[in-house]
């Protein structure tokens, strides 16, 4: 396995793999990996296969961070995730510095964004205003970096994966985007970075956010009902939690994130959470 940190070396290697005709799958992640990035990873080695060349790359992103969120305070550990890579199979890992990928931005001279404008108006992103421009726009970098056929990202992040098959779509960008099943923990609870931060009795209550997707699915599995009243029980059901707050919870179209009055089996449902100061996010479809 390789580590290349050099921009314009990534792109060299990107062009020679081009040249002999080889396959490859791309996982962008922003480090701290779990099960969940190892099973993207395991996805993009079955897409290229054995042949073909798998990267990750490692980034915590900047601009995806909003002025008062967790940025300085994201775990961070290099040496663990590459011994993870290592050990899944992964061929090159990408670790860009902040410096390379936007460069003189303190000093306001990095000034293009890729920005989508409809699709990431809602749900996380009247949450979080800049987030989704700052996804947009990394994930276009990497892609132009790292050249792949085919890129792999996690369900968890619904909303994510729907903005950037817009981008991709939009931009005429040639890579296959692929979305993965999100990985739970035996108790349903979404494996993400961010569970780090919970003790362990906001660990046991952020499972709220897994019975509420469960409690929604109960109660269409026979007959629609309004979104409203659904959502009051869910409200009703997350107080019951006492470091549970409820940030959202929406019920929409899968594909085109619209939302809908009327719920019923097959329509999506995501929600955010804050358990005690961390804001957990979850979806499915119902
Ligand atoms: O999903 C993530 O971890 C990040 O948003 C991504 C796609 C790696 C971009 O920084």
């Amino acid at each position: 396995m390789r580590v290349i940190a050099d921009i314009e070396r990534m792109q060299a290697q990107a062009r020679l793999w081009a040249r002999r005709g080889l396959r490859v799958g791309f996982v962008p992640t922003m480090g701290c990996l779990h099960a969940g990035h190892l099973s993207l990873v395991d996805c993009a080695r079955q897409e290229v296969g054995g042949r073909g060349i798998v990267v990750v790359s490692v980034y915590v992103n900047p601009t995806q961070f909003g002025p008062k969120e967790d940025f300085d305070a994201y775990p961070r550990d290099l040496k663990r995730d590459l011994a993870l890579c290592r050990k899944a199979g992964v061929d090159v890992v990408f670790t860009p510095r902040d410096a390379a990928m936007y460069p003189g931005k303190a000093q306001g001279r990095f000034s293009t964004y890729v920005v989508e404008e409809r699709l990431s108006q809602v749900m996380e992103g009247r949450a979080r205003p800049t987030h989704f421009r700052g996804v947009t726009t990394v994930v276009a970098k990497l892609f132009n970096i790292v050249q792949p056929e085919a890129a792999f990202f996690g369900a968890k992040d619904w909303q994510q994966a729907a903005i950037l098959k817009r981008m991709v779509a939009d931009l005429n960008l040639p890579v296959n985007l692929v979305v993965v099943p999100t990985v739970r923990e035996p108790d349903g609870l979404a494996l993400s970075s961010r569970n780090q931060y919970l003790t362990p009795e906001q660990r046991r209550q952020a499972t709220a956010l897994w019975r509420s997707l469960q409690h929604a699915r109960q109660r269409v599995r026979r007959a629609s009902m309004g979104a409203a009243q659904l959502r009051a029980e869910i409200e009703h059901l997350l107080r019951q939690q006492p470091e549970a707050r409820l940030d959202y919870v929406e019920f929409f179209h899968g594909d085109t994130l619209v939302p809908v009055r009327t719920v019923r089996r097959g329509t999506h449902m995501a929600l955010a959470v804050f358990v005690g100061p961390t804001r957990l996010i979850d979806n499915g479809r119902l």
